[in-house]
């Protein structure tokens, strides 16, 4: 299992281009199996997490490849119903092929991906979707069957205690396409991968209508075609980088980005203290110098701040000067980050779903273990502001969601090394 060997104290410098989006790369995958058409998605970001959904859509009978950066699918021939334990407990994301398997086949049986490092993750709402629009759901045997002969169109309220759901409102909607009839949702998910989403299968032949108060009207079609299709910039990964040139008191300039997705995040840094300026409309420089506010912060659905960023701000707020409260509205739980902060000297506890952070810290080099995706990216900004060296075991939460994480820091100068468990820790 690779690790990476950090030396703090090197303020990052230069110029960063940011992938394309993770969670609007997955869904958009699943869709694929809406039709016999090719998909194709441009400069689809190379990350483990697009290789386990690539292997469950192969085992359903997809045929999957890369042509350079693009990503190319095309569920023709026969497609299987079964989407198997080992590999949707891999990846929460490939819940999402319960909607479009049981639009296309009218049968699907998906393993109930259980439970999550980062807390209790129900799918319940993606069950009362389908069985709004006439599905009979049942789970037998640790997978969730959903027998639709046909679907229906019908209005649904989709929102559970935390608000909409986002891979929840995927799921209904990519159903809802070849469904009869007229479907409402009502409390969708806006997210921009959502959005993302929404525009690909439109293109795709769909008749899906967004209005800005958080409701979709989807006009049932009898199929979809294939598709080339985009994804919208990464927003974690951007937030990630402004949240890392900050930390380290750097000057860095994102680019391939969309500002206009990350007003809460850019709004938060600027409380902080970070000096966020627009460079034209796909681009922007994050400088940092002095000492940092400290911050009240909630997660919230979009446009709220993003629970993905949520640990990577606890990382700054360990060194801004006073109390922050960061309250994780999404997933209570998320909070596996506070220990190993905590072993680098961050003075900070967690009380209910809210972390208390006293700053500011002076942060010493550590080895940390890595929990998730987003603690990870968490303990590297720690680890690029922590005197000495950190090693941060088990980075293969970071490679399913950050593209050459490390390829992309070193760059900006960052001291910064992948080793792998059969090598020793070097020195950076
Ligand atoms: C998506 O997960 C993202 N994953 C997550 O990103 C992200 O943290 C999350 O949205 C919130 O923004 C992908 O897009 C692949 P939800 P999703 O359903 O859709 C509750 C990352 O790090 N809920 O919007 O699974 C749920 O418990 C990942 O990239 C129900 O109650 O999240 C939570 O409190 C991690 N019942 C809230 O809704 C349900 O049936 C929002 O979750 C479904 C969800």
């Amino acid at each position: 299992m690779d690790r990476f060997v950090i030396k703090g104290g090197v303020p990052l410098k230069g110029t960063v281009a940011i992938s394309r989006a993770k969670n609007a790369a997955l869904p958009i995958m699943a869709a694929a199996l809406l039709t016999d058409g090719q998909v194709v998605i441009k400069d689809c970001p190379r990350l483990v997490d697009v290789k386990a959904m690539t292997a469950i859509l192969r085992v359903l009978g997809a045929q999957v490849k890369r042509r350079g950066d693009d990503l190319v699918i095309r569920a023709s021939g026969r497609i299987r119903h079964k989407a198997p334990y080992d590999l949707v407990r891999k990846m929460r994301a490939s819940f999402c092929v319960l909607g479009p398997l049981s639009a296309r086949l009218g049968h699907a049986e998906v393993s109930h991906p259980g439970g999550c490092v980062i807390g209790d993750r129900p799918v319940d709402l993606h069950i009362k979707g389908l069985e709004a629009l006439g599905a009979r759901v049942r789970t037998v045997g640790g997978y969730v069957v959903a027998e639709a002969t046909p679907l229906v169109g019908a209005t649904l309220y989709l929102g559970g205690p935390s608000g909409s759901t986002v891979l929840g409102t995927a799921n209904v909607m990519m159903a809802a396409t070849l469904a009869h009839g007229r479907t409402v949702i009502e409390n969708a998910a806006c997210e921009p991968e959502v959005l993302n989403l929404i525009d690909c299968l439109n293109r795709m032949g769909a008749r899906i209508r967004f209005s800005g108060n958080k409701r979709l009207e989807i006009r049932g079609v009898q199929r979809l075609r294939g598709v080339t299709t985009r994804l919208i910039p990464d927003r974690i990964e951007a937030g990630t980088f402004m949240i890392a040139a900050a930390a380290t008191r750097g000057d860095v300039t994102l680019k391939d980005i969309c500002l206009d997705h990350m007003h809460a995040v850019v709004d938060k840094l600027r409380d902080v203290g970070v000096v966020v300026t627009p460079v034209g409309k796909r681009a922007c420089r994050v400088t940092a110098s002095g000492s940092f506010r400290p911050a009240d912060v909630s997660t919230l659905p979009y446009p709220g701040f993003p629970t993905d960023l949520q640990a990577q701000l606890m990382a700054l707020l360990t060194v801004a000067d006073g109390v922050s409260v960061i309250t994780e509205k999404i997933y209570p739980d998320r909070f596996m980050h506070v220990g190993e902060l905590a072993r680098l000297g961050a003075r900070l506890r967690k009380e209910g779903p809210h972390a208390i952070i006293t700053g500011p810290a002076k942060l010493s080099g550590a080895p940390v273990m890595a929990s998730d995706l987003r603690a990870s990216a968490a303990l590297v900004i720690a680890g690029l502001m922590a005197d000495k060296e950190t090693t941060v075991n088990r980075i293969y939460h970071l490679d399913r969601g950050y593209e050459r994480m490390e390829r992309k820091l070193r760059k900006l100068g960052a001291r910064i090394r992948r080793v792998s468990d059969s090598e020793p820790i070097p020195q950076v």
